[in-house]
């Protein structure tokens, strides 16, 4: 029997199997009603899943999470010639000529107490469940993490590397922590494993060792000691050749977290944290760490350097007043990062316009998480809809205002919203709760995903004209699938979309209370490509064969 009678039919099927493998394949969530809403209950036999479905010519597709309880809900639809005169005022034009930036990706943070909580599942199915949720491709598709260099508040103890000897400036001791090697490298290589994209990571310290400091304690007011300037360079040094040698390698590193925090003395500096000045910053950055990891010596000129990691207001002060003052530090700085607490108060363009004449230098968003204030009298939320718009928000903000990519805070806590040595408590997208054997998917871990998963890396935003009058929410993005994606936010009643891409149009329902993300190609080349393709193998089958 001849073989090449069957590749057709070979090919027929694995052209067309990835279609309906996916379709297969995704589980619905397994809704439990809790205290504020839902959440989906992962168990070591079950987990929910969401893959992607390429759109066809003709159709889009759409992902419906609400507060009503559907979680990427996805259907198909018809893409129809786009008609003039309009009788729904929200008619969304999407503008694929006009770009923005290019997204670098979306992560959480690998914290001890995400990771502790990890482990803490013990069953290998629960953990892979979580991974997978997150990393995989039938999950979010986090591309990037948060990496703590040392503890944070959310660990058990304070600590740091190279505790002992003191004053120690050649660093004779350093070696990573136990939390480094039991809890936080195994999370990240499973996520590395899980992920079909290079995962970046980016870190931070929040302390060193007690010895470099002017207080001699983890937490409270205090300053890098001068005398330790480079020992504190050389100390981030060893933290990338540590994790290199475990096959981790690090995309980027921020200075210090919240550098302001424990430089301003009305702040109760309970976190261990390191406070520093603009002239302090800037003469470590171009005397130390600069030319530390760019020398000629340095194997990680690449590792892109960070300035501010703190508050969004504060980047006039660690990216605008810094690279005013001191121009020199540009050589050297590759953007700055901004955390979303109290920035309800601060116009979000002030993020776009501090890159402004800086072309290359972006702004990255590193840190979020609801419950965190002092305000808010419910630390863990659970089900809660509402902290789920917060982080859509938080999003919509960020990337429609030239932010290159965004991390949430620990990806996972207890119930509780634990552990954390100065007994803080925030709420987490995912909570575990070990001792039944599950863990609870909340709103706001779908509503990150509605961004996550469809806008992969490489991903420009592009520019949407509205028409007036519209309430709709919204951000759209080109991505390297030639599709163009957007994400619809609706914070009120049924409204009908319509979405305009040059003479097609998609149109859709949006529900009351939801988010939605729809995926369509730019034009429909590459599928009628595709088609044409899959035509010739039919014909070549049935008449040449
Ligand atoms: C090196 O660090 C370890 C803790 O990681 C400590 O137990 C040990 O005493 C230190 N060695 C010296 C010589 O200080
Ligand atoms: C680094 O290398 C370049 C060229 O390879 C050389 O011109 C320069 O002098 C070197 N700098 C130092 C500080 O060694
Ligand atoms: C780990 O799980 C056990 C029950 O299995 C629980 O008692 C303990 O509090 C959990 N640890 C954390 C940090 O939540
Ligand atoms: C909103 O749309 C949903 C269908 O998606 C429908 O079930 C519901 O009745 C609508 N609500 C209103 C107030 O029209």
């Amino acid at each position: 029997m001849e073989l090449r009678k069957y590749w057709p039919i070979v090919l027929t099927v694995l052209t067309i199997w990835p279609a309906v493998a996916a379709d297969l394949i995704d589980r619905p969530c397994a809704v439990r009603q809790v205290k504020s809403g839902q959440v989906c209950v992962c168990t070591a036999e079950y987990c929910d899943t969401i893959t992607r479905k390429p759109p066809e010519s003709g159709t889009f597709v759409s992902y419906v999470s609400s507060e009503e309880g559907l979680r990427f809900h996805k259907t198909v639809g018809s893409v129809t010639k786009y008609t003039k005169g309009s009788i729904y005022k929200n008619v969304l034009e999407l503008d694929v000529g006009t770009q923005y930036q290019t997204v670098n990706g979306f992560g959480g943070a690998v914290t001890d107490a995400a990771s502790i909580n990890w482990k803490n599942l013990t069953d290998h199915r629960l953990m892979d469940h979580l991974i997978e949720s997150y990393c995989g491709d039938s999950g979010i598709q986090y591309n990037m993490l948060r990496v703590p260099i040392g503890g944070t508040d959310f660990s058990t103890h304070g600590y740091a590397y190279n505790e002992l000897p003191e004053n120690d400036v050649t660093l004779s001791n350093f070696t990573l922590a136990y939390e480094d090697y039991e809890y936080k490298i195994p999370m990240i290589k499973a996520c590395m494993k899980a992920a079909s994209a290079p995962i970046h990571i980016v870190s931070a310290t929040w302390s060193p060792p007690i010895w470099m400091k002017t207080n001699d304690a983890y937490s409270g007011h205090s300053k890098l000691r001068k005398e330790y300037r480079q020992t504190y360079a050389d100390y981030h040094y060893k933290f990338l050749e540590h994790y290199a040698a475990e096959g981790i390698p690090v995309w980027g590193m921020s200075i210090s977290n919240e550098p302001l925090h424990s430089s301003v003395n009305y702040i109760p500096a309970k976190i261990n944290n390191m406070g520093w000045t603009l002239d302090d910053m800037s003469e470590y950055i171009m005397k130390n760490l600069g030319p530390t990891l760019r020398g000629n010596h340095s194997n990680f000129k690449h590792v892109k350097i960070i300035a501010g990691d703190d508050l969004r207001f504060t980047i006039t002060l660690f990216w605008n007043t810094f690279v005013a003052v001191y121009p020199e530090t540009l050589e050297y700085l590759d953007g700055a990062a901004v955390h979303y607490y109290m920035s309800a108060y601060v116009p979000a363009a002030i993020l776009s316009q501090a890159m402004e004449g800086y072309p290359g230098k972006f702004v990255l968003a590193t840190e979020i998480c609801a419950g965190a204030l002092p305000s808010d009298a419910v630390k863990v939320d659970i089900g809660s809809w509402s902290r789920a718009q917060l982080y859509v928000n938080d999003i919509m903000q960020n990337l429609g205002n030239d932010v290159i990519g965004w991390l949430d805070w620990n990806m996972c806590l207890n119930t509780e919203g634990k552990p954390s040595y100065i007994d803080s408590s925030v709420d987490s997208p995912i909570l575990v709760n070990a001792e039944d054997g599950e863990f609870y998917k909340q709103p706001m871990f779908y509503a990150i995903g509605h961004f996550s998963k469809f806008v992969p890396r490489g991903s420009r935003r592009i520019k949407v004209n509205v028409d007036c009058g519209t309430k709709i929410q919204n951000i759209a993005f080109l991505t390297p699938h030639n599709t163009v994606v957007v994400v619809i936010h609706n914070e009120g009643p049924n409204e009908t979309v319509r979405l305009r891409l040059g003479d097609e149009e998609a149109q859709l329902l949006i529900n009351a209370n939801s988010i939605t993300t729809v995926e369509m190609l730019n034009n429909g080349q590459q599928v009628k490509l595709f088609f044409s393709v899959f035509l010739y193998y039919i014909f070549y089958f049935l008449v040449l064969m």
